[in-house]
């Protein structure tokens, strides 16, 4: 089995799913309710916050993803106690024995996550070290952790690489800072806000990620005790206190979760209701669904998201940074904008290698060609430098079922949702991975009818 092939069975049995590949019939349309849990990209990030209080968290709505269970494990390794509470989806979180981890049980438990990286503040604040393995993630360009190693490094944190990983300490604690970040990445902005709300006087970053799960991690801090202010033009100002609290907290909905399905009712010509979705935090999202040709319902509990019949149109869009259109938000809309009735562009500008996924869509009958240009109206950071991160897609295709392979989480939701859509019959292996986050995704399957096998 390669690395990808064990990567995907580990995601899947650490949610208790024994299941390599999906034999999909596709052409049916998806319809049905399905409902929401927290996001995984503000929940695993709690979890950590969790470490700083002086008292236990109680966090809701915590959806059963394999990331959600590899943050526990590194909380486990590092003496926090974490408990299923008495309702479905609440952790409850006990920082009060945190202990230094063996390197070994962190690597063991970090798998491919990025996640270690955003422990180093807490931990540098309650124990005066931290230690990260190397660190994986979905393999979308080359992700490095420079912005995080130079934050660190300013709020007085020493680090030292080693064969095995990255060590840091703080043996004179960490002080408040002024950081302005080169491009708001979003782990970086989380990184200074884990270590700003303990560190010794007054923090100031500018060109900060202001992303909703940023926001909501702030609401958090806030409830623990911190003081954050968020001002115009990306600059956060955090004022260092001695101690926080725990918090108790219903965490956000899962808006990339919530934008597949969407996608997933637009490509298969289906109705679903996603419970828990809200508008506020999808509202460029929206905008781009009903450009497209989608439509949807907004109600108190959810978004209905359906295909109000007539012909798909194309568009033209370039990831960005919030309030623009999400990099997670493509993936599942180029399998819709393969429908459409002319020529759509997508310029990627957070990553430079998102387009891996297109590849299976293409042997499936799309057309869909990847280029190194910018096709946008802003030259990114990847233009001139090699990357294909312009995708250029021309439709309306017909989709015909293959044997494809999922290359990460969110090409992968693209990837079933490709199958859902084609004539025949899709064998989807390595779907382990998809289990990273998006929870339940069988059960949800099943509910919206989807005609499908599994294979162990
Ligand atoms: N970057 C650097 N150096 C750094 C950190 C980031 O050059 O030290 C670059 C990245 O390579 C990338 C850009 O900055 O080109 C933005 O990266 P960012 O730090 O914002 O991303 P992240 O924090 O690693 C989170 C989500 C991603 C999501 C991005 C953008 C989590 C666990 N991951 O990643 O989610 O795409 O923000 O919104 O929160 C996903 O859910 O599938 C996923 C990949």
């Amino acid at each position: 089995m390669n690395t990808l092939g064990q990567d995907a069975k580990n995601h899947a049995t650490a949610v208790g799913l024994n299941v390599d590949r999906i034999t999909i019939n596709g052409g049916k349309p998806l319809v049905g309710r399905i409902e929401l849990k927290g996001a995984k990209n503000l929940v695993t990030k709690a979890m950590v916050a969790a470490i700083l209080g002086d008292t236990p968290s109680v966090l809701k709505d915590v959806p059963n993803i394999s990331d959600v269970r590899i943050v526990r494990g590194l909380l486990e390794v590092h003496g926090v106690t974490v408990t299923d509470g008495p309702v479905e989806g609440e952790l409850i979180l006990d920082p009060s024995a945190v202990e230094t981890a063996h390197m070994a049980d962190i690597d063991a438990h970090a798998g491919s996550s990025r996640i270690p990286i955003l422990f180093c503040g807490p931990l540098l604040h309650r124990l005066g070290e931290a230690f990260i393995p190397d660190l994986g993630g979905c393999r979308i360009g080359d992700r490095p952790i420079d912005y995080h190693l130079e934050v660190l490094r300013n709020f007085g944190a020493i680090v030292e690489k080693l064969p095995s990983g990255i060590r840091m300490s703080a043996p004179d604690g960490l002080h408040g800072a002024k950081v302005a970040l080169p491009y708001p990445s979003v782990g970086a902005t989380e990184q200074v806000l884990l270590t700003a709300v303990l560190a010794d006087g007054i923090t100031e970053l500018s060109g900060a990620a202001i992303e909703p799960e940023i926001m909501d991690l702030i609401n958090i801090l806030q409830k623990m005790g911190a003081i954050i202010t968020v001002d115009t033009d990306r600059v956060i100002r955090i004022e260092g206190v001695d101690k926080l609290d725990g918090y108790t907290h219903r965490a956000l909905f899962d808006r990339n979760e919530a934008a597949s399905w969407a996608a997933a009712a637009l490509a298969t010509e289906g109705d679903i209701f996603v419970g828990g979705a809200r508008q506020a935090e999808m509202l460029t999202f929206l905008n781009v669904f009903r450009k497209v040709g989608g439509d949807f319902d907004i109600a108190e509990d959810g978004i209905r998201f359906f295909h109000p019949g007539g012909d798909l149109k194309p568009v033209i869009i370039e990831t960005d940074v919030h309030p623009g259109f999400m990099t997670d938000w493509q993936q599942p809309l180029v399998v819709a904008l393969s429908k459409a009735k002319g020529v759509s562009i997508v310029h990627e500008t957070v990553y430079e290698q998102r387009f891996g996924f297109v590849d299976a869509l293409v042997e499936m009958g799309a057309s869909i060609e990847v280029h190194k240009e910018c096709l946008g109206s802003a030259a990114c950071r990847f233009g001139q430098r090699n990357f294909k991160h312009s995708a250029v897609i021309s439709g309306p295709s017909r989709l015909t079922g293959a044997d494809i392979e999922v290359p990460d989480l969110r090409g992968g939701f693209s990837h079933l949702i490709a199958a859902l859509t084609a004539d025949g019959r899709s064998t989807v292996s390595n779907v382990g991975i998809i289990a990273r986050g998006y929870e339940n995704f069988i059960t949800k399957l099943e509910l919206l009818g989807a005609d499908f096998e599994l294979d162990a």
